[in-house]
C-alpha cells in the first residue's frame, strides 16, 4: 500500500485511516459490494494495531459506509450514495478476465510480504542491496549531464546516442559486435521478454525454456498463450540434444536462455555447450533469446562470452539489462538483434507507450562510459564476493547436513537442495512467521524442496543471522 499514516500528525491515527478509506470508497476506488481487507491485514498494510482497524471499521459501519458480515466480512454499502447494486459496475469480471494472467500466487505472497516487512531477512528479491547502488556516481552523471533542449518524443528504437554508447560497452564487456540500428533499448530485460513474446510468437505456439528457470516465474509466457516445454539444466547448463527432442515433438518456435549465472541455479552453461546449442538452433532455425542479466559478477576472473559473441547466423535475440549492474529503478535494459526484428519491435513499443523516457538513458549513457563505472564495477564484485563466501559459511555451518549446494561463482544468487522433504507453501510460511523471505523452488518449475537465497540484498552481517534462521524454521516444518 502506497499511503501511509502520518505519525507526526496531530490528527489520531484511527481518524486518518477513516478519512483515507472514505475517500476511497467516494472515489470510487473501492467500489460498492467490495470487500475491504480483513482487519489484520489491514493492520499489517497500514503497519498499525489490529485494535485501531477493529475502530476504523466500526466507525465506517456506523456512518453506513460499509456492511459487515459474518462469514462474508466488511464490504462497501451499496446503498450509501444512492448506487443500487444493479447500476454498479462488477469489476471483478473484468479484474479475472483480460488476458493478463496475474503473478503466482506464491510470488505474490512473498512480494506483499517483503513491502510490509520490517526488521527481517529479505533473500527473495533478485536485486542489489540500497548500499550498493551508484547513488552518488548517478547523480555526478546526472549533474554533469545538460538538460537536453529536444524533450520531444525519444526514437523508438532508444536514443541514438546511447544506442551507440551501448554497442561499444557490449563490443568491450561482452566482445558482441552490433550497431546501433539493431539494438531497441527497454524498460528492463523483463520488457524486451514480454515484447519478444507478444509481438514475434502466437499463441499456441511451442516454446522451450530451461528447467528451472526464471522464465517459469513470469505468467507474461501463458498471457501470450505459448505451450510451454523443458529442457533440464545440470551442472553444465542444458543438453543440446533436447532441443532436437523438443523440436520433433513439439516444433518449438524459441528457445529461451539464460546460461550465465543462471537463475535460479547460478550455473553457467560450458562452452562446448554454447557452441552445440548454437549450431543445433541454427541447423533447425529455432531463435533463441539469450537472456543475460548478471555476467558481468563473475567472482573469479573468468568472462563468460554470451551466445551472442558467437553467433554467426544472427539466430540470437540478446538481451541485457543494467538492473544488476547498477541500479534495477533505472529500468534500462535492451534487445539487440536483425535489424527487421528490431524495427518491428520498435513500432510495436510506439504503440505500447512510445519508447522509453530521455532521462535514465541519459544517466545511463553518461555513467557507463565514465571512468567509474569500472570501479563501480570492481566494488560491486567485491562485494558480492564477500557476501556469497558469508553465505557459504553459514550454510556450510548451519544447514551442512541438510541442504546440498554448489558455490556460485558469480551472480547473486545461492541454489539449495533441501535433503529432507518439504512443502514449500509451509516452509514459506512459516520463513514468514519468522521474518525470512526466499524464493521456493516450485516458482521456477523445480519440484518442492528447492531454495533460492538471494546473497546480494543482506548486508553481509546479516547473512549468516538469516541462515541460522532458516535453519530453525527447516527444524519447524
Ligand atoms: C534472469 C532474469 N531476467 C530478467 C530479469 C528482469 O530484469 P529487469 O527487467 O529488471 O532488467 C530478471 C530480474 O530479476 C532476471 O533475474
Amino acid at each position: 500500500m502506497e499511503w501511509s499514516v502520518n505519525r507526526e500528525s496531530d490528527k489520531p491515527i484511527y481518524q486518518q485511516i477513516f478519512e483515507y478509506i472514505e475517500e476511497k470508497i467516494a472515489y470510487g476506488e473501492f467500489p460498492p459490494g467490495s470487500r475491504l481487507p480483513s482487519e489484520r491485514k489491514m493492520a499489517e498494510q497500514l503497519n498499525v494495531n489490529r485494535m485501531t482497524i477493529v475502530h476504523v471499521y466500526d466507525e465506517l459501519q456506523a456512518s453506513g459506509l460499509v456492511e459487515r458480515k459474518k462469514g462474508s466480512g466488511t464490504r462497501v454499502s451499496t446503498h450509501k450514495w444512492g448506487i443500487l447494486p444493479k447500476g454498479v459496475t462488477n469489476w471483478r469480471k473484468y479484474i479475472e478476465g483480460g488476458s493478463f494472467l496475474p503473478t503466482y500466487p506464491l510470488i505474490k505472497r512473498i512480494r506483499d510480504e517483503a513491502k510490509v516487512m520490517k526488521d527481517g531477512y529479505n533473500m527473495a528479491g533478485g536485486e542489489l542491496s540500497t548500499d550498493l547502488f551508484p547513488a552518488s556516481f548517478l547523480q555526478a552523471s546526472f549533474n554533469q549531464h545538460a538538460f537536453p533542449s529536444n524533450l520531444g518524443y525519444v526514437h523508438p528504437q532508444g536514443h541514438l546516442e546511447f544506442r551507440e554508447t551501448l554497442a561499444s560497452y557490449v563490443k568491450e564487456y561482452h566482445d558482441i559486435n552490433v550497431t546501433s540500428s539493431s539494438i531497441l533499448i527497454t524498460s528492463g530485460a523483463q520488457q524486451a521478454l514480454y515484447l519478444i513474446t507478444q509481438c514475434l510468437l502466437n499463441p499456441g505456439d511451442a516454446v522451450a525454456i530451461e528447467a528451472p528457470s526464471y522464465s517459469y516465474s513470469l505468467p507474461l509466457f501463458q498471457s501470450a498463450g505459448l505451450r510451454i516445454f523443458a529442457l533440464p539444466v545440470d551442472a553444465e547448463g542444458i543438453n543440446p540434444d533436447d532441443i532436437v527432442t523438443l523440436y520433433r515433438k513439439h516444433q518449438i518456435r524459441m528457445i529461451f536462455l539464460n546460461p550465465t549465472f543462471q537463475s535460479p541455479t547460478g550455473g553457467v552453461m560450458t562452452e562446448p555447450r554454447r557452441e552445440r546449442v548454437l549450431e543445433i538452433a541454427a541447423e533447425l532455425g529455432i531463435p533463441i533469446v539469450e537472456d543475460d542479466p548478471v555476467s558481468l559478477l563473475s567472482f573469479d576472473g573468468k568472462t563468460h562470452y554470451p551466445l551472442k559473441s558467437i553467433d554467426k547466423s544472427g539466430n540470437v535475440l540478446y538481451v541485457g539489462s543494467l538492473s544488476k549492474v547498477i541500479a534495477s529503478s533505472l529500468r534500462v535494459g535492451w534487445i539487440m538483434g536483425p535489424e527487421s526484428v528490431i524495427n518491428r519491435l520498435a513500432d510495436a513499443r510506439q504503440q505500447i507507450d512510445f519508447g522509453l523516457s530521455i532521462f535514465p538513458q541519459l544517466i545511463a549513457n553518461q555513467f557507463i562510459q565514465s571512468p567509474e563505472y569500472p570501479k563501480h564495477l570492481a566494488f560491486l564484485k567485491q562485494e558480492l564476493l564477500e557476501r556469497r563466501n558469508e553465505m557459504v559459511l553459514a550454510l556450510n555451518e548451519y544447514l551442512g547436513d541438510k541442504v546440498e549446494f554448489s558455490v556460485p561463482k558469480g551472480g547473486l544468487f545461492c541454489w539449495c537442495k533441501i535433503k529432507q522433504k518439504v512443502d514449500d507453501q509451509k516452509l514459506v510460511e512459516e520463513a514468514i512467521k519468522n521474518k525470512i523471505l526466499f524464493m521456493p523452488g516450485s516458482v521456477y518449475g523445480s519440484p518442492n524442496g528447492y531454495v533460492r537465497f538471494t546473497y546480494a540484498r543482506l548486508q553481509r552481517e546479516a547473512i549468516k543471522e538469516a541462515v541460522l534462521k532458516f535453519a530453525k524454521v527447516l527444524d519447524k516444518v
